[in-house]
């Protein structure tokens, strides 16, 4: 939450849109809810899923030097054990003597009080306990046996599996120094104050790369990595000055890294990270070999020499992307409607590559046969290309909003010109009305494909 009141309305009104058009619900809601989980619903989902392709065909897809990796959720304890996880992956809580709540230790001045919502527990002179460290790791056991050796963890960072399949992608793709294994998947951590929607969550997902490489380059490619990352942001609609760098200072880094930028957004509960790119150095590779007793190891064919790779790791959050999408697209405006009657009109701007729904399509008519049909054929021509949306309900100017509440970036209309019935001259164009400057044009039903793959470059 904010301490600004503008901001705080903003944010209500983006929690409302994404639960009144489908992008995202409370988990078991009908239940009561089950905390810091959330499920996207459709256009939530499609949003998702465009960002995870998009940062899969570019870091994965159209490079030589990455691979994929898609790991297991469950983990064996042993790994999380050398990782530093189990036992060690904490943070400090206080309870509230009085209302019994639970808080970050660290992170109280930016917390409410549940008696009294409008105030911090300190403002709210809670009597609040000496801090205790409280696990984040999700325990849980494997098979039939519930004994010490059954014990398994969903993992909390996707991060690990990479470092312990190492050796096997190494062989099977055949890579050199410098290369990545890149990962995007679920992660858990049972966070003492899941809070700001999404954002802080206790299932969420990571889109994680770690890129290996000599010890002499880490710091180097670190900042390499910083800069590959931010222009990522800029790709998909996150403006520049939206985003924040910070060296993370010594004492406040994790355990495994020597360097760490966050990079952060803008949001409207205020400047939060969205990613971390991290010199994990050799921490991780070396405690896998130490634990395990099968030491991970590059042979460098050119030097005839052997050695444990370091790793530079820029680790998203997925779900924390998505909603500074989300944020970032909400937009009101006052637009003069159709009667000439000022009206307010709300418009997600998400680039078009990352929009839910790419093209609207709707018969100007739906009680003339000719104009359904020949939008029915628009849509079967644009479907397998793209998702798009046939609507036939209600005047095409409140379609046009609807589309716009969702963030879809053109429309398709068809008219009577379209076919035919007002001369040759406009047969088989549609009318495409642009999302944001709402200017239409004409476009030939052939070229439709082509003109939003356009756009979406
Ligand atoms: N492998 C490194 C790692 O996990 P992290 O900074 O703990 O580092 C990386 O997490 C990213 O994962 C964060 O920048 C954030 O975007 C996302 N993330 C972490 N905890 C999260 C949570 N509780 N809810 C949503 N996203 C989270």
């Amino acid at each position: 939450m904010s301490s600004d009141p503008d901001r705080n309305e903003r944010m209500e009104k983006i929690v409302s849109l994404c639960k009144r058009r489908g992008f995202i619900f409370q988990s078991a809601e009908m239940y009561g809810g089950l905390n810091g989980c959330w499920d996207y619903g459709p256009l939530g989902a499609e949003l998702k899923r465009n960002l995870k392709n998009y940062w899969w065909q570019k870091n994965v897809v159209e490079r030589d030097d990455i691979v994929g990796l898609d790991g297991s959720i469950l983990t064996h304890q042993e790994v999380l054990k050398a990782s530093g996880h189990v036992g060690g992956f904490s943070d400090p809580m206080v309870d509230c003597r009085t209302c019994k709540a639970r808080f970050r230790a660290d992170q109280v001045a930016e917390q409410r009080c549940p008696e009294k919502p409008s105030r911090n527990p300190q403002e709210n002179g809670c009597d609040l306990t000496e801090p205790r460290e409280f696990d984040l790791m999700f325990k849980t056991s494997v098979g039939a046996s519930s004994d010490e050796g059954a014990v398994a963890y969903l993992r909390p960072e996707t991060a690990q599996s990479i470092f312990v399949q190492f050796k096997n992608v190494l062989e099977t793709s055949r890579q050199k120094l410098p290369f990545g294994i890149a990962q995007i998947g679920k992660a858990f951590r049972n966070e003492i104050n899941p809070r700001n929607f999404t954002f802080r969550s206790r299932e969420f997902e990571q889109m994680e790369i770690e890129f290996f490489c000599r010890g002499e380059d880490g710091l180097r490619l670190t900042d390499e990595w910083l800069e590959a990352r931010i222009a990522f942001y800029e790709q998909i609609g996150i403006p520049r000055d939206k985003l924040h760098v910070l060296d993370v200072p010594d004492g406040e880094r994790a355990h495994y890294s020597s360097k760490t930028y966050d990079i952060e957004y803008d949001f409207p509960f205020g400047v939060q990270e969205l990613e971390g790119v991290a010199y994990r150095t050799d921490y991780d590779l070396k405690k896998h070999g130490e634990a395990s007793g099968k030491p991970i190891e590059y042979f460098d064919e050119a030097t005839k020499e052997k050695l444990v790779p370091h790793v530079v790791e820029p680790s998203a959050g997925c779900d924390r992307t998505v909603l500074a999408l989300i944020c970032e697209a909400f937009d009101e405006e006052s637009v003069t409607g159709d009667k000439g009657k000022e009206e307010a009109r709300t418009v997600m701007r998400f680039d078009p590559k990352m929009a839910p729904v790419k093209c609207g399509v709707f018969p100007l008519l739906k009680n003339k046969p000719e104009l359904v049909a020949k939008a029915k054929e628009v849509k079967a021509l644009l479907a397998p290309l793209m998702n798009v949306f046939y609507d036939e309900t209600g005047a095409v100017g409140r379609r046009y909003r609807r589309q716009d509440e969702i963030g879809t970036p053109f429309c398709a209309t068809i008219d009577f010109d379209t076919v035919g019935e007002n001369g040759p001259e406009l047969e088989g164009t549609v009318t495409v009305r642009d999302r944001d400057s709402m200017a239409q044009e004409r476009v030939k039903i052939a070229e439709l494909p082509g003109y939003i793959a356009g756009k979406m470059a």
